[in-house]
């Protein structure tokens, strides 16, 4: 029996496999409403075998985008566009978390969401990302130095907001965008996060917001809420030095795995080149082993959160990884193979080739194109 094909108690919930998808945000929100044409998305998905399937990020509020048609979950057209969404994945036997999701620094103030919000772009610390990729605004703007966040709690509020929405369209759990440079990430690296409050400075005051948001969510999903996190950075502008990268990370995953009520899974993204910048000459991220050098952090017997990994991960080492013995990594989420194969899962279950080129022109769509393009029109073959 393959290690892969195993079911696996989540939270509250049991998945029939340990093939998860990961979060792909592809822009196929109407402004930031999700749409029948994400519902067939993810629908395909489902009927594919998904274990688990993470939605696109979610924005939790107009403030913090890049995106023109990221979706949302603030407002009750969104609740009901996702509503549609989950129970669409429920009719095919497959589970559903909304990846909930805050830009910080690398909104824009000509973001179409960011000025409808009203308000500026915001970040831990008045300190701009270098680079800078606006699909959506003509010419190349860069990003801008951001405000100051004044209070994280107004922002850990309306996280919580998201989740109680979530709740409504029936989501199965929430998983954290830590990852990749966005608002939680950007607490949490010393690069970005230059506060003299109880949110900067120290391993501790960094993590602090990420903690807050934690407790918060778990009141409204409990043991149904995990995260992903990028320990490498590189995009967005993200990293530190070794040290202080395995400082911090590991101390996260210490007070994690200590938390009262359980995560339901971590998911670790290792370090892939894709989700690298080249800065003046040298790669931006901090490369090592992130599955060596962070399981020793989860220290409780048996394991009380899920370790998954994500990020370049092809089907046999998957098998490898989940089977390995050890009982390290419980599953594996594929993101860029679920875009160019609907069944996945099926495919990889029946060993059958994972043969489909993604189009990456067609990855975000654009306005006027057909959004089914590069994104409903992949051919199942299981
Ligand atoms: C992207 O803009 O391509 C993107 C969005 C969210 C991610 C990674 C990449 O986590």
């Amino acid at each position: 029996m393959s290690a892969l094909f195993t079911p696996l108690k989540l939270g509250t919930i049991v998945i029939p496999n340990r093939i998860g998808m990961a979060a792909l945000t592809r822009n196929r929100a109407t402004g930031t409403i999700p749409t029948d044409v994400m519902r067939e998305h993810y629908l395909q998905r489902a009927q594919g075998g998904a274990g688990l399937i993470v939605t696109d990020a979610v924005l939790v509020s107009r403030q913090g985008t890049e995106w023109q048609d990221a979706p949302g979950l603030w407002d009750q057209a969104q609740v009901e566009g996702w509503k549609k969404i989950v129970d669409a994945v429920h009719g095919a036997g497959s589970k559903i978390y909304a990846q909930l999701w805050h830009t910080g620094r690398v909104s824009h103030p000509e973001a179409p969401q960011q000025i409808l919000a009203g308000v500026p772009v915001y970040a831990p610390s008045a300190i701009s990302a270098r680079g800078g990729k606006f699909r959506f605004i003509p010419g190349a703007p860069g990003y801008v130095t951001p405000t100051e966040l004044p209070d994280p709690k107004t922002v850990v509020a309306l996280f919580k907001e998201a989740a109680v929405n979530a709740k409504k369209a029936g989501f199965d759990g929430i998983e954290f965008h830590g990852a990749n440079g966005y608002l939680i990430h950007q607490f949490l690296d010393s690069s970005s996060n230059h506060r003299t409050d109880e949110y900067g400075g120290s391993v501790e005051n960094r993590a602090r917001f990420v903690l807050e948001l934690i407790a918060a969510v778990q009141d409204v999903f409990g043991p149904d809420v995990a995260i992903k996190l990028s320990p490498c950075g590189g995009y967005n502008d993200m990293g530190m030095p070794l040290s202080e990268t395995i400082a911090t990370f590991g101390y996260l995953l210490a007070q994690i795995d200590a938390l009262p009520t359980p995560l339901s899974y971590v998911c670790l993204a290792l370090y892939n080149p894709y989700l690298d910048i080249e800065l003046e000459g040298t790669m931006r991220g901090t490369t090592h082993d992130v599955l060596q050098t962070y399981k020793g952090y989860f220290k409780s017997k048996p394991r009380r959160t899920k370790l998954f990994l994500n990020s370049g991960i092809q089907p046999d080492q998957a098998e490898t990884f989940v089977g390995d013995g050890e009982g390290d990594v419980a599953g594996i989420f594929f993101g860029l193979a679920w875009i160019a194969h609907p069944d996945l899962a099926k495919r990889i279950q029946a060993n059958k080739p994972i043969d489909n080129a993604v189009d990456l022109t067609k990855l975000y769509g654009a306005p006027g194109v057909d959004p089914n393009l590069g994104y409903n029109d992949y051919k199942a073959a299981v």
